[in-house]
């Protein structure tokens, strides 16, 4: 692979600033961000007030503490456009994540959110190696989520060449990555798996392909899938992180150099590592609830939402700002099963550990009288597709995810191609407990 790491002069000046630079700029923020929240937002006075604090409360970056959460609900109590912190003709463009029920949540930009989004993704693929001037193959979906376009204008505003392709339609995407010679995707990893395959069925070598840097996120990917796509493309595979309520990807993305966890963009959006149950704030490097308050956002504010996303904070290394740990998962997609909990990244990194298998997996959960219980499905690679390795890898896995997860399962080795495809984010678990 290669030596991507950017020339230190092509950083932003505030990304290798000092920590104390850091905070005051953090703080002067701070303070705006929660006096443009309290005037221009019923939502937040009538919190605020309630529970009897003012903006003009926070003297230390530390006093946030005393400010009410924010939470996904909100938004869909507020929709559309109730949350909004100025006049809609200011709002240059909505995005909206579609919600599994109910109502979508609807997100607003001014235009300069906008710009300041396409600088953050612009540094996010710096990071990444990305520089100005290269091909830049787009796999996240165009539309109102905000994978494509987010990544669409970072990558214009870095300087390079966008290829807009948009998730779906594999084959083409390989053709164009064979015929364009992109050095730098951007996908989902589990869409990035789909088009190994399709290299595969072209009868192409991944590993000779154009491809250097693969920049992945919007769903949780462990670092043993990271291994497994930098040796199948012979790239680097570089963690992207962002949610839309808080501006879309671009909140924090690893460094190619060092790829130890993600930086956040700090001079945005101030982090907060919570215990989920109490809601205190618990001290940098302990696992919890990830909460962002965005510090320069005009057209939706938001103050101490609530992401469900498991992390923990870190201190910087090849950039001055904290780091946040490959998030675990969502505590929406914790399964506790007889009393253990687990997350698919779990289960993921036991997949990838076990010969004769592919990437692809899909948990089922259901009901075994009046247990829950667990299925993973996986699918035999091409050339241990016979009964023998399949016998031998499904009472692999079954082993490993009880010594390392300590559940038991059922293991279920399908023929290849036998697990659902994504295009986007994978739907790792399936819950059929209510059907008996
Ligand atoms: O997924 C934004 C995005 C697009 C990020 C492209 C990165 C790349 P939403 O659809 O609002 O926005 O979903 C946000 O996805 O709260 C996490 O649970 C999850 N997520 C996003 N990035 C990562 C990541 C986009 N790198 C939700 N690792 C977030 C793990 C991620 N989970």
């Amino acid at each position: 692979m290669k030596d991507l790491t950017p020339a230190k002069d092509s950083l932003d000046a505030i990304e290798i600033a000092s920590l104390d630079e850091i905070r005051a700029l953090q703080l002067d923020r701070l303070q705006w961000s929660l006096n443009h929240a309290y005037e221009n937002v019923a939502m937040y006075r009538k919190r605020f007030d309630d529970a009897g604090v003012h903006p003009a409360d926070l003297k230390s970056l530390s006093d946030l503490a005393k400010f009410p959460f924010t939470y996904k609900t909100d938004l869909r109590d507020n929709y559309p456009f109730g949350l909004f912190a100025v006049p809609r003709e200011q709002i240059a463009r909505i995005h909206a994540s579609s919600g599994t029920t109910g109502k979508p949540t609807v997100v607003g930009y001014t235009r300069n959110d906008l710009s300041n989004w396409a600088d953050l993704v612009a540094r996010s693929m710096r990071a990444s190696g990305t520089r100005p001037g290269d091909i830049v193959h787009v796999a996240y979906g165009y539309g109102l989520f905000t994978g494509g376009l987010g990544a669409h204008f970072g990558a214009e505003r870095l300087g390079c060449t966008v290829v807009p392709i948009s998730g779906g339609m594999t084959e083409r995407q390989v053709t164009l990555i064979n015929d364009f010679k992109p050095g730098t995707i951007m996908v989902t990893p589990s869409y990035m798996l789909n088009i190994l395959e399709g290299f595969r069925k072209a009868g192409l070598d991944p590993r000779a392909c154009s491809l250097d840097v693969g920049i992945f996120g919007a769903e949780p990917w462990t670092n043993a899938m990271r291994t497994e796509v930098e040796a199948a493309f012979d790239m680097h595979a570089v963690d992207i992180y962002g949610l839309s309520e808080i501006m879309g990807p671009g909140v924090a993305n690893e460094c190619v150099e060092t790829k130890d966890g993600l930086h956040i963009w700090e001079d945005h959006f101030l982090p907060e590592i919570i215990d989920p149950e109490t809601g205190d704030v618990l001290p940098d490097g302990e696992m919890g609830e990830l909460v962002f308050t965005t510090l320069t956002k005009e057209g939706l504010p938001m103050i101490r939402y609530r992401t469900r996303d498991l992390t923990r904070l870190l201190p910087g290394t090849a950039r001055s700002m904290r780091r946040m740990e490959k998030i675990t998962g969502r505590s929406d997609d914790m399964i506790i099963l007889r009393g253990v909990n687990v997350f698919p990244t779990q289960i993921e990194e036991q997949v990838l550990a076990t010969g004769g298998l592919a990437s692809h997996f899909q948990i089922e959960l259901y009901k075994a009288g009046r247990m829950d219980a667990m299925r993973v499905h996986v699918e035999a690679t091409l050339d241990a597709a016979d009964e023998l390795s399949r016998t031998a890898a499904t009472r692999m896995l079954v082993k490993r995810i009880k010594d390392v997860v300590g559940i038991s399962t059922e293991v279920i080795v399908g023929d290849p191609g036998a697990v659902e495809r994504s295009q986007g984010k994978a739907r790792r678990v399936v819950d059929n407990r209510d059907k008996g």
